[in-house]
């Protein structure tokens, strides 16, 4: 028997003012499986990403993750909003690092401050978390001195050491200088070889091929089609994601 996903998502709406940008957005992500998701800007991807964390509140639609059951139809609570924080983490697509703080006062802040774990233990992980992705000599470090792609690197560290059972990437790379892209793309696949759960917004075509178990395209804030990536790319069911794969891969893609 299939288990259920880790994640799912159901009938998800969310406007702004009188911009409806979610229209009833169906997700599912099974445990231990990258799930890209791409689609044209101001599709509202970076909105479903924010409603999976608890940084946007739908107006319609229901949320498992793992054990947490949420319907948004009705306000959350506020232990609700914080369980929600707390089983997803996310990498934004500008870092949005403390600048005051330093690597490892970014890292701890909010296992320390938000989940209350004692000082010790969070640094001790956030500096074997550090270790892995080749930073631990910058813990002490301010993040304007270090490079783009170090900063998303803590980034992502930041979102391991608040123990989700998923990660949210938005965009992670698209801030990037070319050069920097490929070191935070590496970590990203050591973290799917690991076997975390993710959602990644994506422009990166490649990455999304080679390291996704499945691939949705999202317009006009409704999931227009889903599936394993050498199908979406290579043969995808609806004109509207040729069209953009068109427009995104070039006449050389
Ligand atoms: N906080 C907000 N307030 C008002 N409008 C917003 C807000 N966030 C997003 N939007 C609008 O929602 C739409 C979808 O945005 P977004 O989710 O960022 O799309 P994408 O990530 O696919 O580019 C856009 O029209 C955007 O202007
Ligand atoms: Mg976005």
């Amino acid at each position: 028997m299939p288990s259920e996903p880790l994640l799912r998502a159901r009938g998800l709406h969310k406007s702004f003012g009188d911009n409806h940008v979610l229209r009833g957005v169906d997700l599912d992500i099974d445990a231990g499986t990258v799930h890209a998701l791409i689609g044209p800007s101001g599709s509202g991807k970076t909105t479903v990403l924010r409603s999976l964390n608890g940084l946007e509140a739908p107006e319609a639609g229901t949320l498992r993750i793992g054990e947490l059951e949420l319907d948004f139809s009705r306000p959350l609570q506020r232990r609700q909003r914080a369980a929600l924080h707390r089983a997803s983490a996310m990498v934004f697509q500008q870092h949005h690092l403390f600048p005051h703080l330093t690597v490892l006062g970014n890292v701890t802040v909010g296992p320390i401050r938000v989940q209350g774990r004692s000082r010790d233990e969070a640094t001790a992980d956030a500096l074997a978390l550090l270790e892995r992705v080749g930073l631990r000599e910058k813990a002490d470090a301010y993040p304007s001195s270090l490079s783009g792609g170090q900063q998303q690197r803590v980034g992502i560290v930041r979102a391991l050491a608040l123990q989700p059972s998923m990660l949210l990437f938005d965009e992670p790379t698209s801030s990037l200088d070319p050069e920097l892209v490929g070191e935070v793309l590496a970590v990203m696949t050591e973290l799917a070889g690991e076997g975390w759960t993710m959602a990644v917004v994506t422009h990166e075509l490649r990455f999304a091929r080679e390291v996704a178990d499945e691939v949705t395209f999202f317009d006009e804030g409704v999931v227009v089609e889903r599936g394993a990536p050498a199908q979406v790319f290579g043969d995808p069911r609806h004109e509207r994601t040729k069209r953009f794969l068109q427009r995104l891969q070039g006449p050389f893609g």
